[in-house]
């Protein structure tokens, strides 16, 4: 027989979008905040001042950047560098600009479920290093990685930039470094990106700009809603809300009801009914301590050979290998 969702859903989108707001308390994941315009938004987000991890991840990048690769070729010198959520590639450039200025034998994969961004990638990459061979997988982290661990072959490197680690909890975080840990043989490495614990108010303000990017990008995902499942959300009708937790290191985003309202949904055939100030959880983004960090590790039966920071240790980059 079949199950109700698969007479009922055309995407995986669809699907998330009716359970997530038929919940309680309602929620949707952070991953569709990305299309065209999503995707433009994290790209000012990198930009603010606010937004302090990209830089510190760029400076990390930049000042160890002969070290890494070395540690990329170390054993076997061919390999894959297989980029899950890769977005613009801005910092993992300097690595490819360094990998090919220094005829290292390897090609790029890079994985994202946003074909708009791997679109954009590939032609500045294109340009700026056509030597370079490029294959695009569009995808979820594990469609794609599974696909393309199905090709036989080279050592893997797989890259997790930005801390997207930590949209996942704890649980998932686990399950999801398992996952990667299963797919990789003894000379693969996981470069992976922690942002540390700080002062909570830096934090909150990476998640909080005064202009209001953040909110879009937050909103963002109500707009795709309007977009594609013929939704009629009133953007100005939620509230972006951010909090963090410095005993956890947990921050979280709401979007939040500022009044009673229902909303119709007409690909789900769905209506909905918030409440004033009725929350949508969107999105966690974890920060973390080194005791954290190699507890993960431990119960993923990842090993962690290595890691890189800025000189505050405000951000670290871990080198894993399978246990
Ligand atoms: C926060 S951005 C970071 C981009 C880049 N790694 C960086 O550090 O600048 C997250 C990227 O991952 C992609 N993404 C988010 N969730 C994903 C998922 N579940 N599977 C594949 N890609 C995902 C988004 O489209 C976006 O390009």
């Amino acid at each position: 027989m079949q199950k109700p969702t698969e007479l009922l859903f055309k995407t995986q989108f669809e699907e998330d979008v009716h359970s997530g707001l038929t919940d309680f308390p309602k929620h949707l994941s952070s991953k569709y905040f990305y299309d065209e315009k999503g995707d433009k938004l994290f790209q000012d987000i990198m930009h603010m001042p606010e937004y302090y991890l990209t830089q510190k991840e760029y400076d990390i990048l930049l000042n160890h950047t002969a070290k890494i690769a070395q540690l990329f070729a170390s054993g076997n010198p061919k390999f894959r560098l297989i980029e899950l959520g890769a977005g613009d590639g801005k910092k993992t450039k300097i690595l490819l600009k360094h990998l090919l200025e220094n005829n290292f034998d390897f090609k790029y994969q890079p994985i994202d479920i946003s074909q708009n961004v791997l679109n954009g990638l590939e032609a500045s990459l294109k340009r700026e290093l056509p030597q370079m061979t490029v294959e695009p997988q569009q995808g979820t982290y594990f469609e794609a990685l599974e696909k393309l661990n199905s090709e036989n072959g080279s050592k893997k490197i797989i890259l997790f930039l930005g801390s997207n680690i930590g949209n996942l909890l704890h649980e998932q975080a686990i399950d999801f470094l398992k996952s990667v840990q299963e797919l990789m043989q003894k000379d693969d490495l996981f470069f992976i990106g922690f942002d540390m614990k700080k002062n909570p108010q830096t934090i909150l303000d990476a998640y909080n700009d005064q202009t209001g990017i953040t909110a879009a990008f937050n909103k963002n995902v109500l707009a795709r809603i309007n977009k594609e499942l013929g939704g009629n959300f009133n953007l100005d009708k939620f509230l972006h809300w951010e909090v963090y937790d410095p005993e956890s290191g947990t921050a979280k985003s709401y979007l939040v009801a500022k009044e009673a309202q229902s909303v119709s949904i007409n690909k789900l055939n769905l209506l909905i009914d918030f409440d004033q100030w009725e929350t949508i959880h969107t999105e966690i983004s974890q920060k973390y301590d080194d005791k954290v960090v190699t507890w993960l590790a431990e119960k993923a039966n990842l090993k962690i050979e290595t890691e890189f920071s800025d000189v505050e240790k405000q951000y670290k980059n871990f080198v894993l290998r399978k246990g």
